[in-house]
C-alpha cells in the first residue's frame, strides 16, 4: 500500500492491549542467547525489528523455537555463539546491530554486519572505539565510522578502563554493558562526555541483573562489571508492552477527549517512555496508572497547555509530543533532542517539515524543536504526510488527523518496524460508533444495517455472533449452559460475513441462525460471562474507520462504552409479534401470532431478568419508540442524530 488516508476525527475513546516492548524484546533475545540455559520469552514483540535479531541469532548458531501465540523459546549457547563465521544482515534495527557489533567482537571469529542504506549512514565509531581500545579487530568495509563492520578475531584484554562517548547513542554503552561479561573478567567502562538517554541505559541494566549479571554505578560516569559473572537464564521472561508505543495512544486520549486506555505498561514498567505521560500531565491531560496499564483524557477545560520540556530521557515518545503540540494554546518547545538527527531518519528536520503542511510554524535548532500550533479549527485538511521509512513519523503524523482534518499517509507499512497492527489499533479509538440496541424483533437489525449503509460505515451485528455461538455449540454437542465449553467454541468461531451471507466453517448459515431454536440459544449461551469475554476482542475489531454501527446488548454498555451516539429502539411486544408474524408468512412459513407474541415476551423477561448484559436503555442512550414509525423513519430519527453527535 503506497498511501493510507485518514479520515477527519474528533474523537478518541477506547482501550489498547500493547505490542510488546522493542527494547526490551531484543535485549532478552540477546542474552537468552548468550545465557546458560533455556528462556521461555513471553509477549514477544512480533516486528521487522525483532525479527531481524532473531535471524541473526539463528545464523549465528542459536536455537530457538516459536510456540504459542507470541512465546519463544531461545536456546541459551553459554556464552559466545557457537558458529565463527558468518555474515549478518540486520536492516535498520539499532537494538539488533549495535549489541551483535560488540558482542561478536569479542567473539573470536570472522563476522560482517550490514543493515539498510539508512543503517550504512548512522554512526558507529564510539562504539568500535571502545572496542579497539580492549584488543578487538573491527574494520569499516566501506566508509570510516559507518556501517557494514568487518569483525576478525582477536585477543582481547579489559585490563584498562574503555573510554566511551555517551552523547551521541546510549546503545553503544547497551551494546559494551551486555558483551562484556562474556569476558569473564573485571572491565570497567568510563563516559567521557554527558550520558543521553539515561532510561535505556536502565533498562539495560535491569534486564541484565535478570540474567544474573551485576554491574556496579558510579553516578554515569563510571560502570564496573566485576569478573567472574556470566549470563544464566531466568527460566520465563515476560516482555512489557511497549511504552513508545504506548504514546500515541495517550496522545489521542489527551487530544481527543478520551479516555482512551493501555494495556501493557503503568507504574511497575522498567521502561522510561512511560514518563511521556508526565509530560502530558504537565500540558494538563488528565492520567491514570495502575500496575500495568495508564489511561489519558482531555483536560478538564478541553484545552492542551503549551509546554516548554527537556526530552532527553524520552527521546521516542518525545516525537508524539511534537505532534501534541499542534492542539496546544500556545507554542511548545522541546529541548536536549539532538540524538533524534541520528534516528530512522534525522527526525528534527523531518518533523519540521511534515509540520508545516499542516500551516504549524516551526523552528528547528541542533538539538531543538519550536512548535507554534495554528488554531486546530485552521489546521490544512489533505495534508500528504511523508514518513522517511521511519515508524515514528507514520504513528505520529496519524495524530493530526484528531485535529478534525483527513489526512494522508504515505508508505504506512513503515511502522512494522514495531508496530505493524498500529493504524488498525489506532482505528480501534478513533473510529466514530453508533451503538443500537432494543429487544428482540424491534427492528433493530434492519435498522442499523441501514443507518450503517446511509453513512458507508462498517456494521457488526452482535446478536448474530452469539447466534453463531450457539449454533456451533448444538452442532458440536456441547450444552448451551455449558460456561467453559461454549467459550471455547466463541473465542475460535470459524464464522465469516460476506455481503450479507453469513458463514459457519465455510457453510452458509443465514437462514440456519434465525430459527426459533437458535433465538432461545443464543439468549442462552448470552448469558455466559466466559462467552461474552470470549467476543470482546472480536467485537471491538469492527470498529474501522469511517465508522461502525454496532448492533446489539451490550454495545453501549460495555462492548462501545463510549460509543459516540447509543440509541434504544422499542415497540410493544404486540407490535413486534405483529412484525415477525408478517415476516414469516411472506416467507411462506408457518406462524402463529399467538405463540409468537408468548415467545416474545418470555425472551424479554429472561433477557430482561439476567444480570449480565440485561435487556435495559442505557441512561445515555436516546430512546426511539417505533410502534407508529416505518423503518425510513426510524433511519432517519438516527441519522439526523449522528449529524449532531459526529459531525466533522
Ligand atoms: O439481536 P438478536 O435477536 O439476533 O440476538 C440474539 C440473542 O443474543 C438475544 O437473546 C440476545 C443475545 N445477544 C447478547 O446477549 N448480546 C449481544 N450483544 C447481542 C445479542
Amino acid at each position: 500500500m503506497d498511501h493510507l488516508d485518514i479520515p477527519a476525527l474528533t474523537r478518541a475513546a477506547g482501550v489498547v492491549r500493547l505490542p510488546g516492548s522493542k527494547s526490551i524484546s531484543n535485549r532478552v533475545l540477546l542474552l537468552a542467547a548468550l545465557a546458560q540455559g533455556e528462556t521461555e520469552v513471553r509477549d514477544l514483540l512480533d516486528s521487522e525489528d525483532t525479527q531481524h535479531m532473531l535471524r541473526g541469532l539463528r545464523q549465528l548458531g542459536t536455537e530457538w523455537q516459536r510456540g504459542k501465540e507470541y512465546s519463544y523459546r531461545v536456546k541459551g549457547n553459554a556464552g559466545c555463539f557457537p558458529l565463527k563465521q558468518a555474515a549478518v544482515y540486520l536492516g535498520n534495527a539499532g537494538t539488533a546491530f549495535r549489541p551483535l557489533t560488540a558482542v561478536l567482537a569479542l567473539s573470536g571469529g570472522h563476522y560482517i554486519l550490514t543493515g539498510v542504506e539508512r543503517m550504512h549512514q548512522r554512526p558507529i565509531r564510539d562504539l568500535v572505539d571502545g572496542l579497539q581500545q580492549i584488543g578487538a579487530a573491527v574494520r569499516y568495509v566501506d566508509k570510516e565510522g559507518y556501517p557494514p563492520l568487518e569483525i576478525f578475531p582477536a585477543s582481547i584484554d579489559v585490563s584498562v578502563p574503555i573510554k566511551v562517548r555517551g552523547d551521541v547513542s546510549s546503545q553503544f554503552l547497551t551494546a559494551l554493558l551486555m558483551a562484556l561479561p562474556l569476558t569473564g573478567k573485571t572491565s570497567v567502562i568510563e563516559i567521557t562526555t554527558e550520558m543521553i538517554s539515561k532510561p535505556y541505559i536502565e533498562i539495560t541494566l535491569n534486564l541484565m541483573a535478570r540474567f544474573g549479571v551485576r554491574v556496579e554505578r558510579e553516578g554515569w560516569a563510571r560502570f564496573t562489571i566485576p569478573g567472574g559473572q556470566r549470563y544464566i537464564s531466568p527460566g520465563v521472561i515476560h516482555v512489557e508492552g511497549d511504552a513508545s508505543s504506548a504514546s500515541y495512544f495517550l496522545a489521542a486520549g489527551a487530544a481527543g477527549g478520551g479516555p482512551v486506555r493501555v494495556d501493557g505498561v503503568g507504574r511497575d514498567s522498567i521502561q522510561g517512555d512511560v514518563a511521556f505521560a508526565d509530560a502530558l500531565t504537565s500540558m494538563g491531560a488528565r492520567i491514570e496508572m495502575g500496575p500495568n496499564w495508564i489511561q489519558a483524557r482531555a483536560p478538564e477545560s478541553g484545552k492542551l497547555k503549551a509546554f516548554d520540556l527537556d526530552c532527553n530521557h524520552i527521546p521516542d515518545a518525545a516525537m508524539t509530543l511534537a505532534v501534541a503540540a499542534l492542539f496546544a494554546d500556545g507554542p511548545c518547545t522541546l529541548r536536549n533532542i539532538a540524538s533524534w538527527r541520528v534516528k530512522e531518519t534525522d527526525r528534527i528536520a523531518a518533523m519540521a517539515t511534515e509540520l508545516r503542511k499542516l500551516g504549524a510554524t516551526v523552528e528547528e535548532s541542533v538539538d531543538c524543536l519550536k512548535i507554534f500550533p495554528p488554531h486546530s479549527s485552521l489546521l490544512t485538511p489533505h495534508a500528504s504526510f511523508a514518513t522517511y521509512d521511519d515508524h515514528r513519523m507514520a504513528m505520529c503524523l496519524s495524530l493530526a488527523a484528531l485535529g478534525n482534518v483527513p489526512v494522508r499517509i504515505l508508505d504506512p507499512g513503515c511502522v512494522a518496524k514495531t508496530f505493524p497492527e498500529y493504524f488498525d489499533c489506532f482505528a480501534e479509538v478513533t473510529a466514530p460508533v453508533i451503538a443500537i440496541d432494543g429487544p428482540s424483533a424491534s427492528g433493530k437489525g434492519t435498522v442499523a444495517a441501514e443507518v450503517a449503509a446511509e453513512l458507508g460505515y462498517h456494521y457488526l451485528d452482535s446478536g448474530a455472533l452469539y447466534r453463531l455461538v450457539a449454533l456451533a455449540a448444538k452442532q458440536a454437542g456441547v450444552a448451551w449452559d455449558d460456561d467453559s465449553g461454549v467459550a471455547a467454541i466463541a473465542a475460535a468461531l470459524p464464522a465469516e460475513f460476506e455481503g450479507d451471507r453469513i458463514l459457519l466453517s465455510g457453510v452458509d448459515v443465514t437462514e440456519a441462525i434465525r430459527t426459533e431454536d437458535i433465538s432461545v440459544g443464543s439468549s442462552k449461551v448470552g448469558a455466559l460471562p466466559a462467552v461474552r469475554a470470549a467476543l470482546l476482542a472480536r467485537q471491538h475489531a469492527y470498529r474501522r474507520w469511517p465508522g461502525l454501527v454496532a448492533e446489539g446488548r451490550d454495545m453501549g454498555s460495555v462492548v462501545f462504552p463510549w460509543a459516540d451516539l447509543k440509541v434504544f429502539l422499542t415497540a410493544s411486544a404486540e407490535v413486534r409479534a405483529e412484525r415477525r408474524y408478517k415476516q414469516l408468512i411472506s416467507k411462506g412459513l408457518p406462524a402463529s401470532m399467538a405463540v409468537l407474541l408468548q415467545s416474545l415476551q418470555e425472551r424479554d423477561r429472561r433477557d430482561a431478568a439476567r444480570s449480565l448484559a440485561p435487556l435495559q436503555k442505557g441512561a445515555d442512550a436516546e430512546l426511539l419508540d417505533t410502534n407508529d414509525l416505518t423503518i425510513g423513519q426510524a433511519v432517519a430519527a438516527i441519522l439526523g442524530w449522528s449529524k449532531d453527535r459526529l459531525s466533522h
